[in-house]
């Protein structure tokens, strides 16, 4: 029964919740309570619920018959794996031709990969960036060929997707606002009986360990996890801010570093996502040091393991980045865009904080 209100409770929080996706026609029956069990995305939860229950299906809607170009920045990463599988699933059950292409995190080769598809006349691309900062040049390319784009993941500036909705360009963008898990990761601290000061000076001393610097996800971690404590009036200091482009063996490495140059000092350690907090806890652990007794480890994404962690006590805390609902959401506007119809520049679907009170229900839903 968790498993399926849970299910309710991820469409419901999908901002752009009209486009279906999650959970089959009998799940969807329980979509009212569920929203209002909901501890976090309780905002707008109840009428996208219903919306969602209608329009659910197995496979894309829309899809049927497309050929469709996928290219993905990198296959070596654990998110994007998750993302990338849901996705190509999703279409496949809809009707959909897919190719999935690695762009080795070589903004080069993706734009070749990019030029491939347009040549090869796919009906729609869906994108997920090596280089942000590509946006305008890739854009240009399939609005020259007459084919829509839909940018995942990796969000362009705010005056592109100006510029796609002031020239009519086909072009959108699907992902989450990342203000949003940062600010649930301070939450998170906030919420623990000592708020994050262990050894009681009166202040947060954090280490934080950065994705890849150019990506909005990471530098919108960053900035408002630790906002969210300066706004609760919490004192924070920073002993550290490294860049571990979202790679575990990197956030092993910094937090080693961290720790042995901080010692006992270090309290929190913030990570842009789950990856490199699960090489922090090695580090951490590799240091006697003890989640939850004398330190506090926060990640994103909701990885199996980070959720195991969180149960366990050994994280203290992760935020979903709901890959399901991003998927979807993208896999649907493709659709509709290939058929032609007008969409929004921009489709968020929100974050749900995870900690030892629900990451069972988040790993139930994900397995
Ligand atoms: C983030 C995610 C990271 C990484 C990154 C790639 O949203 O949290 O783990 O996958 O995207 O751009």
């Amino acid at each position: 029964m968790k498993k399926k209100l849970l299910s309710v409770l991820l469409c419901a929080t999908m901002v752009a919740a009209l486009f279906a996706g999650c959970g089959s026609k009998e799940e969807e029956a329980a979509a009212e309570p569920a929203a209002e069990e909901a501890e976090e995305p309780a905002k707008e939860a109840e009428e996208p619920a219903e919306e969602t229950a209608e329009a659910a299906t197995e496979g894309c809607p829309g899809v049927d018959g497309l050929n469709i170009g996928i290219c993905i920045y990198k296959f070596d990463d654990n998110f994007m794996t998750l993302y990338r599988t849901e996705l190509q699933k999703y279409l496949e059950a809809g009707g959909a031709t897919v190719t999935v292409m690695d762009g080795k995190n070589d903004q080069a080769e993706q734009t070749n990969q990019i030029q491939n598809f347009i040549t090869q006349g796919v009906d729609v691309l869906i994108i997920n960036l090596v280089q942000s900062s590509a946006a305008e040049q890739v854009t240009d390319q399939c609005a020259a060929a007459n084919i829509p784009v839909v940018f995942i993941n990796r969000e362009p500036e705010a005056a592109e997707e100006e510029r796609w909705a002031s020239e009519g360009i086909a072009a959108t963008y699907v992902g989450a606002d990342a203000r949003q898990s940062g600010t649930y990761q301070g939450e998170i601290v906030l919420a623990t009986e000592n708020k994050g000061d262990f050894n009681g000076d009166g202040k947060v001393s954090y280490v934080m360990v950065m994705g890849d610097p150019e990506n909005i996800d990471a530098q919108y971690r960053t900035e408002f996890s630790i906002k969210a404590l300066t706004d609760a009036g919490v004192e924070v200091e920073k002993l550290d801010e490294q860049r571990g482009d979202w790679d575990q063996a990197k956030g092993q490495e910094i937090v080693a570093n961290a720790l042995t140059a901080n010692g006992d000092a270090v309290e929190v350690v913030f990570c842009n996502n789950d990856a490199m907090a699960l090489g922090a806890l090695q580090a951490i652990e590799a240091a006697g040091r003890t989640v939850g007794e004398d330190i506090m480890l926060l990640g994103v994404d909701a990885l199996v393991e980070a959720l195991e962690n969180v149960q366990s006590g050994k994280m203290t805390g992760t935020v979903f980045n709901d890959h399901i609902g991003q998927s979807h959401a993208a896999a649907e506007i493709a659709g509709k865009m290939a058929a032609g119809e007008a969409v929004d520049v921009q489709n968020m679907v929100d974050y749900i904080k995870v900690t030892n009170e629900n990451a069972a229900d988040i790993l139930a839903l994900l397995q």
